[in-house]
């Protein structure tokens, strides 16, 4: 029986849909989490919990782990792993993506270097170092030329992703930005300021076999991303942008990816559809995040969950298409600040001609923060129908049914 050491994060929601995966291919699941609770039901000498503020000491635990428990292939659900992942691999001399590959792809900074000296087509961009004053974001906006957007270098999900339009907001943004990554336990990092692209949003999801490029999908975001603050929403697959920008959208992807050093695994990518063509947002060494996976099935129903475990096993993985039927996803937003008393409409929403499924991430009783300062989703609506056009109407006909009852923060 083939063995896998699965890295869980405290924060994923993937748990299931991967444990359910291995259960398929009849492998014996390793893993390692920084929560017990993500824990739960597995034998002692399969589990470990891992201290994140500990990077060294996780390393060391995982790889003794895992050589009691000799695994074949190391899989991280998602960005906070994969660094530790690739380390646990090369220790362990199991295949994997090099090292300095996937921190690239965790430093935002590092990532639009690594991007821009392959010439890979991205916005402009500048960093604001930990040392400079937030006053000199003006300076920064003003070279760049507004509107520009300032981000944190290692976090995810947009948050603290902020549109700026004219040089002077740009310090009390850059503050702003500066908490919520310090709040996120980012430290005192740098920031990046980039040139704002405008243009359609397309997010890809992709396989690196051996080098190669198989783009698994493309989805559309068809609500405007325009900001101040960058809140997704709904995708769809199949994507309806043209043949010719769809292949422009795959070689840069392809050409991203090998700039990175990547060469196996999931990569998920952001990119806008510019007037002269697509422009790199970013590139990650992981598949889509939150539940969003669950829109995607391929051949005859595999999950992207088995497509990566057969991936990092070696298994077959013939005939890697989607499904013909569209289908898309639709996160949805948080509104107010405050504790969640209820969703109310939900059977209504399920009801909905074309929805497939319906789950709420947060409990009831929970605080719940918007976008910038929040780093989640209230929950996920998915549906499939036989068009791009029907399914996102779909999903916003179930998103008009809930009513979310918040209580306001006092
Ligand atoms: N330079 C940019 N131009 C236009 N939109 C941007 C730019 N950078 C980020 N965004 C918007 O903000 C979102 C989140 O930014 P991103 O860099 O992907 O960070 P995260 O890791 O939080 O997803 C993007 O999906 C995009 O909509
Ligand atoms: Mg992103």
């Amino acid at each position: 029986m083939a063995r896998l050491l699965l890295l869980l994060p405290s924060s994923t929601y993937r748990a299931l849909d991967f444990v359910s995966a291995a259960r398929r291919l009849n492998v014996e699941l390793v893993v390692a989490s920084e929560q017990p609770q993500a824990l739960s039901g597995l034998m002692d000498d399969r589990a470990l919990v891992l201290d994140p503020r500990r990077p060294r000491e996780a390393m060391e635990a995982v790889t003794a782990l895992a050589r009691r428990r000799p695994v074949d292939a190391v899989v991280a659900v998602d960005d906070q792993g994969v660094e530790l992942a690739a380390r646990v691999a090369q220790e362990l001399g199991v295949s994997h993506n090099p090292v300095a590959a996937v921190a690239a792809t965790r430093h935002k900074g590092v990532m639009r270097q690594t991007l821009g000296r392959a010439q890979v087509p991205q916005p402009e961009w500048r960093l604001l170092e930990p040392d400079q004053d937030a006053s000199a974001a003006a300076g920064l906006v003003r070279e760049l030329a507004p509107p520009c957007v300032i981000k944190p270098v290692s976090l995810s999900a947009s948050q603290g992703v902020i549109r700026v339009d004219d040089p002077g907001s740009a310090p009390g943004v850059a503050q702003r930005v500066r908490a919520i990554a310090r709040a996120a336990g980012q430290g005192d990092g740098p920031l990046l300021v980039e040139r704002y692209v405008p243009g359609p949003e397309l997010a890809v999801e992709a396989l690196l076999r051996g080098g190669e490029l198989h783009v698994l999908a493309v989805f559309d975001k068809p609500d405007p991303l325009t900001g101040p603050y960058f809140e997704e929403t709904i995708y769809v697959t199949p994507s309806r942008l043209g043949a010719p920008v769809l292949e422009a959208v795959d070689r840069c992807v392809a050409q991203a990816a090998s700039a990175l050093g990547l060469s196996g695994g999931p990569v998920h990518a952001e990119l806008r559809a510019g007037e002269r063509g697509p422009v790199m947002i970013e590139v990650a060494a992981r598949s889509i995040g939150g539940l969003c996976s669950r829109a995607l099935r391929f051949g005859l129903g595999m999950s992207l969950e088995e497509v990566i475990l057969r991936h990092a096993l070696g298994l077959p993985l013939a005939g890697l298409v989607r499904e013909a039927a569209a289908s898309g996803v639709m996160m949805l937003p948080i509104p107010e600040a405050g504790t969640l008393v209820a969703v109310r409409g939900q059977a209504a929403a399920r009801a909905v001609p074309g929805i497939a499924g319906l789950e709420i991430t947060i409990p009831r009783g929970r605080p719940v923060l918007p976008l910038p300062e929040g780093d989640r989703y209230l929950g996920f609506v998915f549906a499939r129908a036989a068009t791009p056009e029907a399914v996102e109407e779909a999903l916003r006909e179930a998103h008009a049914c809930l009513r979310l009852d918040i209580r306001a923060a006092a």
